[in-house]
């Protein structure tokens, strides 16, 4: 990879200044952008690295462009800056739920005459580095190249690359990003629901509540914009929603009619199912290591 300049687009979020830390640790120039002056300097001065007056500045000459902005605004940010790219500009935008974005990647690559990758780093800012990490490669019709050397890139540093297509990619992230999501919005709300305070309620706590409750407080922990993006952006989970209804009544019914051999072959079911994961034999010890962690601070 000979890429020197990299524009980030939305370098002063969160993602953006991981991702400006990780070039700038390569040794590449890095170039921020965002609306919030004050923000965008600060950020720049925080990482080292040098910020331009606007997305389109940013971009002239860089030889990676990075879009690193809301996922509802990617689109609309990849068709600000297209028409200012050199044909040797690989663009990549790195939202949690893709759409319209490969589509509107292909059509301004074919159009401007870049390249273009669509990519989606599994993991969040707390990251220290690549290594063992997911990063979903989406390449775009033309840029199979681009999408090759972005492979190798990351791959080089050690994260675990899946190459996907984007309606793959996004019913995918509908289970592994919508679904916990949801349960655990779920779970926050239904605390709402129980009027004793966390501190009364965890006096009673076993093991189970303790791992749920820590997971509810990372989901709570985090930006409800983004989180509120991955539920509705995705028609996949939107979708999706209609099924976990109808799993979600039917058990109702089965419990509130008492229905033990109902409860049991639904369970047995679904055991046969996770029983396939090849982690599922050392869940049980797994969590108690979890817990002894928790509970030594
Ligand atoms: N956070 C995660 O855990 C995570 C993980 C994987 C992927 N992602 C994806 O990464 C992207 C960014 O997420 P994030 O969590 O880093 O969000 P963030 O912290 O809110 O950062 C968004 C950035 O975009 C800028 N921005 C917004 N609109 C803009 C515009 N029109 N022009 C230029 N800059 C603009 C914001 O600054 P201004 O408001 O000042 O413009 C800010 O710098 C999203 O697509 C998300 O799905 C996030």
């Amino acid at each position: 990879m000979t890429t020197s300049r990299v524009a980030i687009v939305g370098g002063s979020g969160r993602m953006g200044s991981w991702f400006s830390q990780y070039f700038k640790d390569k040794k590449y120039s890095v170039v921020l952008s965002a609306r919030n002056r004050e923000k965008l300097i600060a950020a720049a001065k925080k990482l080292g690295v040098s910020y331009a007056e606007n997305n389109v500045e940013a971009v002239k000459n860089a030889d990676l462009v990075m879009v690193s902005v809301p996922i509802s605004s990617t689109v609309s940010i990849i068709k600000e800056i297209a028409p200012f790219l050199n044909p040797k500009t690989i663009l990549f935008d790195i939202a949690s739920v893709k759409g319209d974005i490969p589509k509107t990647l292909e059509e301004q690559s074919l159009k401007y005459g870049f390249k273009a990758v669509s990519v989606h780093p599994m993991f969040g800012p707390g990251a220290t580095s690549l290594k063992g990490h997911t990063v979903a490669i989406i390449p775009i019709p033309g840029s199979e190249d681009a999408a090759a050397k972005l492979e190798q890139l990351f791959s080089d540093d050690g994260a675990r690359v899946v190459v996907t297509d984007g309606k793959t990619h996004d019913r995918m992230i509908s289970v592994v990003l919508g679904l916990p999501h949801f349960l655990n919005i779920l779970f926050g709300a239904a605390l709402l629901e129980v009027p004793e305070a966390i501190s009364q309620i965890r006096e009673f706590s076993g093991t189970t509540f303790e791992l749920q409750l820590l997971l509810a407080e990372c989901v709570f922990g985090e930006d409800p914009e983004l989180y509120s993006e991955i539920q509705m952006v995705n028609k996949d989970f939107v979708n999706f929603l209609g099924k976990l209804e109808k799993v979600f009544s039917d058990l109702k019914k089965t419990i509130e009619q008492n229905n033990e051999v109902v409860f049991f072959k639904n369970f047995e079911r679904v055991r046969e199912k996770l029983a396939q994961d090849t982690k599922y034999a050392s869940a049980y010890n797994n969590l108690y290591k979890i817990i002894k962690i928790l509970k030594n601070g």
